[in-house]
């Protein structure tokens, strides 16, 4: 079903598939926000792409995940489902999109599910189940997100560890089952300490998909600039960085630069060409045409 050699998968991914992985195999998720890097991804064999609302502050420049709008995200889905054949397509719910009403939740997650998405986040937990069963009721998979919720975390308490006492475990524990109670496929758990995460993944039958929450949740979340260190404004502590992508591209550049400046770029072998004889033409008609005007 999955890949865990590195492969292109061969078939698309459905939530069931990811359902079914609890306990057996561990859940990949990376982002992706465009249509070149979902190619990547996809051919990377991950089992599920989001895309996240991380892409307001990656793509977009945003200080925050706040201001992103249902616009932007939807064209971050669209490029992104072009690109994917394979993987689960996940895709953020931005803040205000689902937190006027539920006829708008509703709504705005079937505009995601039109650009080719398989399935909608939302952050939150009891307080928003109503608009989760109505989106579910629709026919179309969500994905939970509790601990850190970056939309409305950063107003309250700024970005912190969630569940490091037993008022917050308990509570976090009490929100990933009501959210499965609700029908959620999976449940993103950010920045929750371990030992809650473990706790969690171990009383849901429904997956848990961990970003700075230890190793015991069912899967793992990294957003793609993060591990490929092209985002240096904010680099929390869980993220493990794969390479310097920033560090190659500024050296390219660098050597573009260079190779422009002193003529080495571009080359005949990055030239098109006139064939001798229309070339030989050519320079007669000019001469003829100066001619004529001198
Ligand atoms: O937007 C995002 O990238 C996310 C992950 C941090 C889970 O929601």
């Amino acid at each position: 079903m999955t890949t865990t050699n590195n492969k292109p998968r061969l078939k698309k991914m459905v939530v069931n598939d990811i359902v079914s992985m609890k306990n057996k195999e561990k859940i990949s998720v990376i982002t992706s926000y465009d249509y070149w890097s979902a190619k990547i991804c996809d051919n990377s064999g991950i089992d599920i792409i989001l895309v996240g609302d991380s892409g307001g502050m990656v793509m977009l420049g945003y200080n925050s995940t706040v201001p992103v709008n249902m616009k932007e995200m939807l064209i971050f889905s669209k490029a992104v489902s072009l690109g994917t054949k394979r993987s689960l397509i996940v895709s953020d719910m931005p803040f205000g999109s689902y937190q006027v009403g539920i006829k708008h939740a509703v709504r705005n997650a079937i505009r995601f599910i039109k650009t080719g998405s398989d399935a909608v986040k939302l952050e939150g937990g009891i307080e928003i189940i109503d608009r989760i069963k109505a989106i579910k009721e629709v026919g179309i998979p969500v994905m939970g997100h509790i601990g850190l919720k970056p939309q409305t975390t950063k107003l309250w308490e700024g970005y912190r560890v969630q569940g490091n006492t037993a008022i917050g475990g308990s509570q976090l524990l009490k929100e990933a089952i009501e959210l499965e109670k609700a029908g959620v496929f999976a449940i993103v758990l950010e920045m929750v300490t371990s030992e809650v995460a473990d706790l969690i993944s171990r009383n849901v039958k429904i997956p848990t998909i961990g970003i700075g929450s230890g190793p015991h949740c069912d899967g793992q979340v990294l957003v793609l600039h993060d591990m490929l260190n092209l985002y240096d404004n904010i680099k929390p502590r869980f993220v493990k960085t794969y390479t310097n992508l920033s560090e190659t591209i500024l050296n390219s550049i660098h050597n573009y630069i260079t190779d422009v400046k002193t003529g080495k770029f571009p080359e005949d072998r990055h030239s098109y060409k006139i064939e001798d004889k229309e070339f030989e033409r050519l320079v007669k008609m000019i001469k003829t045409l100066r001619k004529k005007l001198s």
